[in-house]
């Protein structure tokens, strides 16, 4: 599934609706967005309608393939061409790999000391074997941050008979 962070997943143009529908949610709110991609959609989003500051996150460090290194990168770009000066201000980029929870602490810790209202994700349940890790990331987060609403969306892909594997396969 090398590759799944560089498409807009339909959960992001659904759940970016919404938000841009109920601005409220995000307006003057400190976000953090999890599993972004490249595209970072939703933080853009929120960066529109008034958020006072988003960390953008994904999985992305020495490890991983010179191509995903490029992630954050992709995602300024992205956020630099779809936002306003200000905007771009208040956004920043982090890794945050939910099987390795020390990286959710170190971002908890060095970017929302200030606090943190909403948690955003689209299509992140892509992938039942992430289920677990991600659900303790979110928990993670909520430990520290009781208040913070989480919002996300998600596709049920059933498998096909020529495929066992329920992942983002069968769109
Ligand atoms: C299906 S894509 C969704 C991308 C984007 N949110 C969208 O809706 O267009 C799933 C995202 O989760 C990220 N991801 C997968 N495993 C992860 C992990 N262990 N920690 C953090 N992000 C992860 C992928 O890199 C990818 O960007």
């Amino acid at each position: 599934m090398e590759g799944i962070w560089k498409h807009v997943w339909p959960c992001s143009e659904y759940l970016g609706s919404y938000l841009n529908g109920n601005p409220e949610i995000v307006k003057n709110k400190k976000c953090l967005e999890l599993g972004a991609g490249a595209t970072a959609i939703l933080s853009i989003i929120a960066l529109q309608n008034g958020a006072k500051s988003v960390v953008i996150t994904d999985k992305y460090g020495p490890d991983d393939t010179p191509e995903r290194q490029r992630i954050p990168a992709l995602q300024r770009d992205n956020i630099k061409l779809n936002c306003k000066p200000d905007q771009v201000d208040r956004a920043c980029f982090e890794p945050l790999n939910w099987a390795d929870l020390a990286t959710t602490k170190r971002v908890l810790t060095t970017h929302c000391n200030g606090g943190l209202d909403v948690v955003l994700g689209a299509d992140v349940f892509y992938d039942p074997s992430v289920f677990i890790v991600l659900l303790d990331t979110v928990k993670a987060i909520l430990d520290v941050f009781p208040k913070a609403e989480f919002y996300f969306a998600y596709q049920n892909r059933k498998p096909q008979p020529d495929d066992s594997n329920p992942t983002v396969a069968p769109l």
